[in-house]
C-alpha cells in the first residue's frame, strides 16, 4: 500500500489518513486549553514532539511542540477516513499536512477483490442462463425448419440476460469453453457483441444502432439462423466437411438464409446486415467469403464486429473436430488477420473492450504463479488483474489473492494456458470455486 504525504487542500474523500502533520506553525507552543483539547479529541493516539520524542497524546505538557499525531486507535477511525465532513473540520482546526494511505490503491484493490467475487458469483448464475437460452435457439431453429418460429420465447431470456447482467459472465463462459457449439455459440456471440458494442461505439464516438442491450443481444444471437434449415446430422456433426462437398455448401448456404428469415421476420436492418454479411471478407475472392455475390464495402461497422467476435467464438468453443484455442491465442490470430481478414478499426475497439487476455483467460505469470485473468485494464492491456490459483510450484491455493498487474512491479504474464487442456471438465469448476481475497 502507498503512502504518502499531502497538504491538507490534496486530501481527496476515499484517502485515509495514517498522521496528521504539519501542525508546529498554527500550534505553536502548546498552552493549556491545546494540551487540554488534543488530549481530549485524540484520545489514544500518540504524539511526536518537534525534538523527535514520542509520547501518548495525553502525556504532551504546556510548552510542548508538537510534530504529529499518529497511531489512531479503532475508535477514532472517523477521523482518518477522509470524507467532506472531516477536510471540512481540518480545515478550522490548522492541521496543514497529513501523511496518508492512497485509498485509491487500498479502496481500489477492495473494489476489484469484490468484482472478482460478483464476476465468480455471476458466471455461476449465468451458467444455467446460458444453458437454457442455447435449448431456446434450439427449438426456435427447429420450430423454423418446420415453417413456423416466433421469437416471444427468445425475448424473455434476452431481458434475462440483460436484467442480471450476465453479459460479462457469459463472454467468461466463452473464454473457459463451456457452450455447446451450434446453439450455445449463438448466445455466446450475442452476448460478447451487445457486451462490448455500445463501449466501442463510445469510444468511436458513433451513436449506437441498437436501442439497448436486449436489442443488440437478440441481433447478435440470431446471426446464424438460417442454420435451421441444415439437417441437425449435418448441422451437429463432429466432422469437418471437404471443401466443396454438399454439406460443405448448405453450411455456406446458412448467411444467406439467415438474411432472408430475418427479413421476413422484419428483424431489425441492422440485424439482417449482420446474418447475411458476417462471412463476407474483404477479399471476396477468398473461399472463406461468402455469399459470393456479396461486397464487403457493404457490410456495417456492427456486422464487421459481429464477423470478428464469431470467429472468436468458433476458436475459442469446443468443435468435436479440433482443439480449440485459448482465448489469448484466439486474440492474436484475429489481431494478426486484422486489416486482411477483419475489419481493423472493429478489431482494435474489440480487443481494448474485451482485452488482449479476455476475463477467463488462464495465464503463467513470471514467478511462474498461475491464475485466472478478472479484468480489462484500462491501460497496457498485458497488465490486468489476476486471481492466483497456483503458486509458483505449482500447488494448489485454498485462497486467491488478487494480483492487480497495472499496479505491481516485477510481474507479467509470460504465458497463456487453455483452462481445459490443464483441468479438462473441471475448468470451469476452478474457476467458479475461486475465493478471492
Ligand atoms: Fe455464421
Ligand atoms: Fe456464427
Amino acid at each position: 500500500m502507498k503512502e504518502e504525504v499531502v497538504e491538507q487542500d490534496k486530501l481527496i474523500p476515499g484517502m485515509r489518513i495514517i498522521a496528521y502533520q504539519g501542525l508546529e506553525a498554527r500550534f505553536g507552543t502548546l498552552d493549556a486549553e491545546k494540551v487540554q483539547w488534543l488530549a481530549h479529541n485524540f484520545k489514544g493516539t500518540t504524539a511526536i514532539k518537534v525534538d523527535g520524542s514520542q509520547v501518548a497524546i495525553d502525556a504532551l505538557k504546556v510548552g510542548d511542540r508538537l510534530l504529529e499525531i499518529g497511531s489512531f486507535p479503532a475508535s477514532l477511525l472517523h477521523l482518518c477516513e477522509v470524507g467532506e465532513g472531516l477536510v471540512k473540520a481540518l480545515k478550522s482546526q490548522g492541521f496543514s499536512r497529513f501523511k496518508v494511505q492512497t485509498a485509491s490503491a487500498q479502496e481500489s484493490h477492495i473494489q476489484s477483490v469484490g468484482k472478482a467475487t460478483l464476476l465468480v458469483e455471476k458466471t455461476k448464475k449465468s451458467k444455467e442462463t446460458q444453458a437454457r437460452a442455447a435449448k431456446e435457439v434450439e427449438k426456435v431453429m427447429d420450430a423454423l425448419a418446420q415453417g413456423a418460429a416466433s421469437l416471444e420465447s427468445l425475448n424473455g431470456l434476452v431481458e434475462e440476460i440483460v436484467e442480471n447482467s450476465y453479459l460479462e459472465a457469459i463472454g467468461a463462459l466463452a473464454t473457459l469453453k463451456q457452450s455447446d457449439y451450434t446453439y450455445g455459440h449463438c448466445v455466446d456471440v450475442g452476448a460478447i457483441f451487445a457486451g462490448v458494442y455500445f463501449e466501442i461505439q463510445r469510444h468511436r464516438g458513433v451513436e449506437p444502432v441498437f436501442a439497448d442491450l436486449q436489442e443488440a443481444l437478440l441481433s447478435g444471437l440470431l446471426h446464424d439462423l438460417g442454420k435451421s434449415s441444415m439437417p441437425k446430422d449435418i448441422l451437429e456433426s463432429p466432422l469437418q466437411f471437404e471443401k466443396d462437398s454438399p454439406e460443405m455448401r448448405l453450411q455456406r448456404g446458412h448467411s444467406e438464409k439467415t438474411g432472408k428469415l430475418l427479413t421476413e421476420m422484419k428483424a431489425h436492418p441492422v440485424a439482417i446486415n449482420m446474418g447475411l454479411y458476417h462471412h463476407v471478407k474483404p477479399d471476396g475472392d477468398t473461399y472463406s467469403s461468402y455469399p459470393k455475390n456479396l461486397d464487403f464495402k457493404d457490410a456495417l461497422f456492427e456486422t464487421r464486429l459481429l464477423a470478428i467476435i464469431d470467429s472468436y467464438q468458433a476458436l475459442t468453443g469446443r468443435r468435436p473436430f479440433k482443439r480449440s484455442w485459448s482465448a489469448p491465442a484466439a486474440m492474436r490470430y484475429l489481431e494478426a488477420l486484422s486489416g486482411v481478414e477483419y475489419d481493423e478499426e472493429a478489431f482494435e475497439g474489440f480487443a481494448k473492450v474485451l482485452g488482449l487476455f479476455p476475463v477467463g483467460s488462464l495465464v503463467e505469470l513470471s514467478d511462474k504463479s498461475r491464475g485466472f485473468v478478472m479484468n480489462v485494464p484500462q491501460g497496457d492491456l498485458s497488465r490486468p488483474q489476476v486471481v492466483l490459483i497456483q503458486d509458483p510450484e505449482g500447488r494448489d491455493l485454498n485462497k486467491h489473492p488478487l494480483v492487480d498487474l497495472s499496479v505491481t512491479q516485477g510481474l507479467s504474464i509470460v504465458k497463456d494456458l487453455d483452462p481445459v487442456e490443464l483441468f479438462g471438465e473441471k475448468a470451469l469448476d476452478r474457476f467458479l470455486a475461486l475465493k478471492v481475497g
